[in-house]
């Protein structure tokens, strides 16, 4: 069964995640529970899997799936950023594995009333969690253009921004745009026509920046990344799948950083700060999914693995 959302790299996420017997896991993007749930039956009775996930109805299908694992299993719907705090209160001091399957699951994307997909029409909205935060209508509607631009430009890398901002900005002039369809028209409005033709959806790109906005996601992930190496019994893993370019470089660039350890300017003589290396990175490039997987599964095709393992603690 697929429960609406296949998870992506199954085996390798339990090959690098060294996935094992009375192992305990956090899976900090639970969603519909496919990768809790091979986790799960790989920890076994003896081992315990800790399922976050912001948005609730993700938990409760994820609750459903789940829910013949028992006490293996535990669902907190919270931001990945509040790792730290939902192992301690769940009474976790070290784990074994870490588990981010970034962005957002084939359900949100598909849903007609959460704002998430370039395709059919529904309310600007975008949230995961939609008890929180501003919706993307509010941010369309309301930024100045300068602002627009810069989340389009930043977030969504899109070359058209500026020309985009100012063609919402006129629109809204005479009008609330409420709505998915209409901001694409606008988007399409705004582009040339070549961009018009291209495989790729003119709207693509504006929308992975509204909802990286909305939901605060690349801050979400560096605060997250910093919080793991000390979350990590010596020799547990972190795996990080991310689905575009943004959150590759922050994951990347985030177990450099911790492999490194020194965070002092590359002009200092030595070592000032004392940082030591927290992790050891496992793939040297990132992992993508076979031919196979990403023909079964479009979903799969932009999906980055990188792993990293926590290093021993030396000393007594
Ligand atoms: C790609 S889906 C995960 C799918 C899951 N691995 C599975 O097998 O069903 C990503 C999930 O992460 C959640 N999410 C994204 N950012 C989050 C954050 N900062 N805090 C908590 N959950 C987040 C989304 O709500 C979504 O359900």
């Amino acid at each position: 069964m697929t429960y609406g959302h296949r998870p992506v790299m199954l085996d390798e996420v339990a090959r690098l995640i060294d996935a094992g017997p009375g192992a305990t896991y956090v899976d900090a993007t639970v969603g519909y529970g496919g990768h809790a749930e091979r986790l799960a039956e790989l920890a076994g009775l003896s081992g315990r899997v800790i399922g976050i996930d912001r948005d609730a109805q993700a938990l409760e299908a994820a609750r459903r799936r789940l829910s013949g694992f028992g006490g293996v299993v535990t669902l907190v719907r919270r931001r990945f950023s509040e790792i730290d705090a939902v192992a301690r209160e769940e009474g976790v001091t070290r784990v074994d594995g870490v588990l981010f399957d970034l962005g957002v699951s084939s359900p949100q994307l598909s849903s007609d009333e959460r704002g998430f997909s370039f395709r059919g029409s529904s309310r600007l909205d975008m949230r995961m969690d939609p008890s929180q935060g501003p919706t993307a209508g509010e941010l369309v509607n309301e930024l100045d253009e300068a602002e627009l631009s810069r989340i389009l430009r930043e977030f969504g890398e899109e070359k058209w921004a500026s020309r985009i901002a100012s063609f919402i900005v006129e629109a809204r002039r005479r009008e609330v745009i409420d709505s998915t369809e209409r901001l694409v028209e606008i988007i399409k409005a705004a582009v040339p026509a070549s961009a018009r033709r291209g495989d790729q959806h003119p709207g693509r790109r504006v929308f992975q920046a509204l909802r990286i906005a909305v939901n605060d996601e690349l801050s979400e992930l560096r605060t997250a990344l910093e919080k793991v190496p000390k979350l990590l019994r010596g020799g547990g893993r972190v795996v990080v799948i991310s689905y575009h370019s943004l959150e590759d470089r922050i994951v990347k660039s985030g177990f450099r950083q911790a492999e490194r350890g020194c965070r002092c300017p590359p002009d200092f003589p030595e070592c000032r700060c004392g940082g030591r290396p927290t992790l050891r990175v496992l793939t040297k490039r990132p992992v993508v999914p076979e031919p196979s997987e990403v023909a079964g599964n479009p979903r799969a095709r932009s999906a980055r693995l990188r792993a990293a393992e926590k290093v021993e603690v030396e000393g007594p």
